[in-house]
């Protein structure tokens, strides 16, 4: 009995633990829709500009005022694409419409760079993007300028760019009936990117039709490899060129949403264990001493509780065995072959048969 009860105060304190760590973890969370930039003028609580990028009439231009001109938009706060304790994957899904005027800059990107980077500085880099130094970048990009030294196949195409210029994927805008995207008109994009099954997907249309089915590019990336536990930034970001091609953002919503581990197979990182060692020993001693208290005082509650429950149950069950064997004689047989323990037994089976028979 002392065992048990040894083990169970053990499970309760291990349970309880558990649950303090799980309610101590940070709910990585990035959302916003901004609908209107204009009237809905708190978009700069979650969003910054930077560069030439400045509110005008019906949106955002990031560039385009003058030549050789760039800016970017990009969220104030930063979120991870794996969160650990618990352990899950980030998902994310995007819509946002643009235009881009008729001149040959270099179209825009959607961004995603980590904690570090220099946001308000411009190096002349393609799309507004830092090009003189080595830094890590995803971006898809609205390309409309064909750049034969990043092997561009026109200048109206879409790709996805992981730390280059050179895409690793690309698709031919010519081939949707949508004409080109410099063209002046609103068109509209979706970015969604699925963690479970490492699949980015972009659709492009007009604004005002819907949703197409099929994606303009599907690419597998693999974000939780690519970014590890870096705190990143998502942002769009643009360049003139030597033109002044205007690119402007009307509206942008962002979502992520989390996938727990599990949904998906992946061998264990190793890493993981090590840097959770590290947080146990930076917890102060007080921290412990107050939860291991407070799993004592859980512990004895729940070992009250549960021995007032089997007290009640063994008292209501004793009230009944005087009428349970007397016409019965198969039990009375038993009741001689069985210890007292196995007797219990018999009584719980007796009463639930006599429970059957009234039915
Ligand atoms: C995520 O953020 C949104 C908006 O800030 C909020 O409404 C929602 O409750 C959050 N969800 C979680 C799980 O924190
Ligand atoms: C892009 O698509 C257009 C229209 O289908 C086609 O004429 C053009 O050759 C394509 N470009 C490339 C590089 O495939
Ligand atoms: C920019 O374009 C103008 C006219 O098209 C040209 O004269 C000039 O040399 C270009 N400048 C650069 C730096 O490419």
């Amino acid at each position: 009995m002392s065992t048990f009860s040894a083990f169970r105060y053990l499970v309760l304190v291990f349970l309880f633990c558990f649950y303090i760590r799980k309610i101590q973890s940070v709910e990585q969370n990035l959302s916003f829709e901004f609908g209107d930039f204009v009237k809905d003028s708190n978009f700069e609580s979650k969003l910054s500009l930077f560069g030439d990028a400045k509110v005008v009439n019906g949106g955002i231009q990031m560039s385009g005022s003058v030549g050789f001109s760039a800016g970017r938009i990009l969220n104030k706060t930063p979120f991870k694409v794996v969160e650990r304790s618990p352990r899950k994957m980030v998902s994310f899904s995007m819509h946002f419409v643009f235009s881009l005027s008729r001149e040959n800059g270099d179209g825009f990107t959607f961004m995603m760079v980590p904690i570090g980077y220099p946001f308000d500085v411009f190096d002349g880099g393609l799309f507004g993007l830092l090009g003189g130094r080595k830094m890590k970048f995803f971006a898809v990009e609205f390309d409309t300028f064909m750049d034969e030294k990043y092997g561009d196949l026109n200048g109206n195409h879409v790709g996805v760019d992981l730390s280059s210029f050179v895409s690793v994927k690309v698709s031919n805008v010519s081939d949707i009936k949508l004409g080109l995207l410099n063209s002046g008109e609103k068109l509209q994009s979706w970015i969604d990117y699925e963690a479970s099954s490492k699949r980015l997907e972009i659709r492009l249309s007009k604004l005002g039709e819907i949703r197409p089915v099929d994606p303009l590019l599907s690419c597998p990336v693999d974000m939780s490899e690519m970014w590890k536990e870096d705190e990143l930034f998502v942002g769009l970001s643009s360049s003139s060129g030597n033109s002044t091609q205007k690119c402007n953002i009307y509206s942008w919503n962002f979502k992520t949403r989390t996938t727990p581990q599990w949904m998906h197979s992946e061998p264990l990182d190793p890493q993981a264990f090590e840097v959770k060692k590290d947080e146990m020993k930076v917890q102060s001693r007080s921290d412990c001493a107050l939860r291991i208290l407070g799993a004592l005082l859980l512990a004895t509650g729940c070992g009250a509780l549960g021995a007032f429950f089997v007290v009640i149950v063994w008292t209501i069950l004793g009230s009944r065995r005087p009428v349970a064997p007397e016409d019965n004689p198969a039990v009375l047989e038993h009741k001689k072959e069985f210890d007292e323990y196995k007797k219990f037994i018999v009584v719980v089976d007796k009463a639930m048969e006599d429970g059957k028979g009234k039915n």
